[in-house]
């Protein structure tokens, strides 16, 4: 019997990806989503027979109950996403990433799902306390923004359920993303940084020396069908960061790769008391227990940031649909 996966926020700039990896590796697939930025992202899918919508929220009960229906693992992407996203609306963050996300899991062990991934970000390490290192899922967390602070809260309540449930957790800190979905997002540093540069505009930087990791969309969701397709033992009630060591970039270094295909490109370092995150993560964890390595890097992205807005791809990739705040 083929399995099918629930995935919340599949309309979404990952999650559109990943519904796709899904049904290319075999899987039937659901999404349950609002469609805040619409459903053209995931249009052509309503034509495949193993794909399933179901427009709704994952705040409602009810909603949740009808989408888990004959679903064997849950991907829970549905969020309010980002710092700046989540400071707009306080209340509606609190109870879409916490309220909801916690709703979802006790729904999914209470109808025998398998597994729940559950998004959460390495926003959760905040501000590293020593510059020098690297921080790894044993790590203090440090989150500095009410985003990070609901994903925290969300993974420790995952990770204090009994082991004896029938839903096994995992929680996956995802690296910055970037790159191209068919809900492209130009508010993500690399693809913003890219766009603007690659538009002939001046790009404004500021904190260029934080350091963050990146990876590509493709690879974050190639992530978390290598935890679904894991055997239980190596995933279960357990937190991994996803991404590459080697891919952690201060925003300096991310503005010197766009420069390296974007040649005289004109940027103005500017000083702002603004997002502290700071971060160098490890990510050997994932390599070593799963054997996870990532298939393009930050120079990649930029390349398919370049030719896409250059090639008029995009009509206007300034409209706000490509921005989550
Ligand atoms: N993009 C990144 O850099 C990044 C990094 C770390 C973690 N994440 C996490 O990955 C997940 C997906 O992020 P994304 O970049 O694809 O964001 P996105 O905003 O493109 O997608 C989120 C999707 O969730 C849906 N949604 C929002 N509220 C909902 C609700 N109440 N009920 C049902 N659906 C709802 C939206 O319609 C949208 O399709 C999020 O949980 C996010 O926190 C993203």
């Amino acid at each position: 019997m083929r399995e099918t996966v629930l995935v919340s926020g599949g309309a979404g700039y990952i999650g559109s990806i990943l519904v796709r990896l899904l049904l290319e590796r075999g899987f039937r697939v659901k999404v349950l989503d609002n469609l805040t930025f619409g459903g053209v992202p995931i249009i052509d899918l309503m034509n495949n027979d193993d794909f399933l919508f179901l427009k709704g929220d994952v705040r409602s009960e009810g909603d949740i109950r009808k989408a888990l229906q004959g679903v064997d693992y849950v991907v829970h992407l549905a969020a309010i996403v980002g710092d700046p996203a989540c400071a707009k609306e306080p209340e509606l963050a609190r109870s879409i990433n916490l309220e909801g996300s916690k709703r979802m899991y006790d729904l999914a062990n209470e109808l025998g799902v398998k597994r729940f991934v559950f998004a959460s970000t390495c926003s959760n390490y905040g501000k590293m306390e020593n510059p020098d290192s690297f921080v790894n899922e044993d790590s203090t967390l440090a989150p500095v923004s009410l985003y990070a602070e609901t994903k925290v809260a969300v993974e420790q309540y995952l990770l204090s359920q009994s082991h004896t449930n029938a839903c096994k957790p995992t929680s996956l800190r995802f690296s910055t993303v970037y790159g191209l979905s068919p809900r492209p997002r130009f508010d993500l540093t690399v693809n913003e940084f890219t766009k603007e540069l690659a538009l002939g505009r001046e790009l404004v930087v500021f904190g260029e020396q934080f350091w963050r990791p990146y990876c590509h969309v493709v690879d974050l969701c190639r992530s978390v069908i290598a935890v679904l397709e894991a055997e239980e033992e190596k995933v279960a009630f357990d937190v991994f960061n996803v991404g590459d060591t080697k891919e952690n970039y201060q925003k300096q270094m991310i503005v010197d790769e766009i420069v390296k295909q974007l040649p005289g490109s004109r940027i103005r370092y500017v000083t702002k008391n603004e997002d502290p995150r700071d971060y160098r993560v490890s990510f050997e964890k994932i390599k070593e227990r799963l054997g996870f390595t990532i298939t393009k890097t930050v120079p990649d992205g930029i390349r398919q940031i370049i030719q896409v807005v250059t090639d008029g791809f995009i009509p206007d990739p300034d409209t706000k649909e490509y921005r989550n705040s």
